[in-house]
C-alpha cells in the first residue's frame, strides 16, 4: 500500500515539474516579448511619415485629450506618440478607408499569435510562385469571406514582398502590384507585430471614410490628417492608394471637415504637398514647410527630397475661449 501511495506521489510531482518548466519557459518568453519593443508599423506604406516625425512632433499641442488618425496607412505617428507614452490614459480612433489595411489593424489587435503561425508558414513557402498564388485569391468571389486571419496574413506577406511595398488595384479592385526583389524579406516579425498589438490594446479601429470622423472627434482632441497628397503636377498621378481618387473636391471635402473641427475646438493638424492648391485652401491658417524624402516614385530621377506642408490650426486657442 505504501509503495503505491510512493509512485502516485512521484507521479503527481513528475506532473508539477513538468507543467511548471512549461509555465516558466512561457513566462520567460513573455518578459523577452515585453523587453523587446518595437513600436513602429509593421508594414512599409508610401506616404509614410517616419522621416517627418520629429518636425512633426514638435508642432503638436503640449496636452490633448483623445486622439484621431483618419487616414491611417501604416500608422507612423500614432506608434511613436504610444512609445513616448503621449497617449497614455486617452481613447484613441485609428481608421482608413481600405478595408484590407483595417481587416489587417484588427487582427494584429486581436489575434497576433496566430497571424504569426501563418507568416511563418508564408515565408518557408516564399517564391515567385507563392507571390502570385496568393496575390490571385482577391480575384475569387469568395475571397471576402475568407478568414480575417488569413486575409490579413495574405496583405502583410504581400506588403512584405511586392514591388517597393506599393498598394495599388486594378478598377476591378484586385491587388495588382508585381513581385519585388528582396533578397530576405522580414515576412513575419514577431517583435513588430508583437508591439504593435500592444499598442493597438486601447485603440478603437474603423474602417470608414475621413468625413466620418465628424461623429467621434471632441472639443480638445488631437486630429491628425494624412491624406494623399495633391499631386505636384499633372503627370504624377500616384495619388490613387485604392479605387478613390483624391484630387480637388476631395481636397475641398477634407478642408471643410478641418474647418468644421476647428470650430469644434480640436487642435488639427494635415500633411499635404507643398502646392499653389494647397496653400491658397489653407491660407488663413498656420502652415510650416517640411524636408521629406520620398520613394513613391518609381523613376529615380523623381525621388529625392521635396518639401510637404504641415497646416495646423494654431488659432485653437482664440476659438476655445470664444467658447467659454
Ligand atoms: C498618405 S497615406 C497615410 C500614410 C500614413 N500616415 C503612414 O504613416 O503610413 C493615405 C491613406 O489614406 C487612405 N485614404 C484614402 N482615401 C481615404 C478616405 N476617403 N477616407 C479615409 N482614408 C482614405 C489610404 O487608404 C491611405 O492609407
Amino acid at each position: 500500500m505504501d509503495e503505491i501511495i510512493l509512485h502516485k506521489r512521484k507521479i503527481i510531482a513528475f506532473i508539477v515539474l513538468k507543467y511548471e518548466k512549461q509555465y516558466n519557459h512561457k513566462m520567460s518568453k513573455m518578459q523577452n516579448i515585453k523587453q523587446i519593443k518595437k513600436y513602429q508599423p509593421f508594414i512599409k506604406w508610401a506616404g509614410g511619415k517616419r522621416g517627418l516625425l520629429s518636425q512633426i512632433l514638435e508642432k503638436l499641442p503640449s496636452d490633448f485629450e483623445n486622439y484621431h488618425e483618419p487616414f491611417l496607412g501604416g500608422g507612423a505617428l500614432f506608434f511613436e506618440l504610444y512609445a513616448r507614452g503621449l497617449l497614455n490614459g486617452k481613447k484613441v480612433f485609428l481608421s482608413d478607408i481600405n478595408e484590407e489595411l483595417i481587416n489587417t489593424y484588427l487582427v494584429v489587435k486581436e489575434t497576433p499569435l496566430k497571424l504569426l503561425e501563418i507568416l511563418n508558414d508564408y515565408k518557408d513557402k516564399h517564391s515567385k510562385e507563392f507571390y502570385y498564388k496568393i496575390r490571385e485569391q482577391d480575384r475569387n468571389q469568395d475571397f471576402k469571406k475568407s478568414s480575417s486571419i488569413k486575409r490579413a496574413a495574405r496583405f502583410i506577406y504581400l506588403n512584405k514582398t511586392c514591388f517597393n511595398g506599393l498598394y495599388r488595384v486594378n478598377k476591378k479592385g484586385y491587388f495588382n502590384v508585381p513581385i519585388g526583389s528582396y533578397k530576405n524579406p522580414n515576412i513575419a516579425d514577431f517583435e513588430t507585430i508583437m508591439s504593435a498589438s500592444e499598442a493597438l490594446q486601447n485603440a478603437e479601429i474603423l474602417n470608414i471614410s475621413f468625413n466620418q470622423i465628424k461623429d467621434y472627434a471632441k472639443r480638445c482632441d488631437l486630429v491628425y490628417f494624412d491624406p494623399p497628397y495633391y499631386p505636384l503636377n499633372n503627370t504624377q498621378s500616384f495619388t490613387s492608394y485604392n479605387e478613390n481618387e483624391f484630387l480637388d473636391d476631395k481636397q475641398r471635402e477634407l478642408f471643410n471637415l478641418f474647418e468644421t473641427l476647428h470650430v469644434e475646438g480640436c487642435f488639427v493638424l494635415h500633411s499635404n504637398s507643398d502646392t499653389d492648391f494647397i496653400k491658397s485652401l489653407y491660407q488663413n491658417y498656420r502652415i510650416d514647410f517640411l524636408k521629406a524624402n520620398r520613394f513613391i516614385n518609381s523613376k529615380s530621377s523623381a525621388r529625392g527630397k521635396i518639401n510637404e506642408v504641415l497646416v495646423r490650426n494654431d488659432k485653437w486657442k482664440e476659438q476655445r475661449q470664444l467658447q467659454n
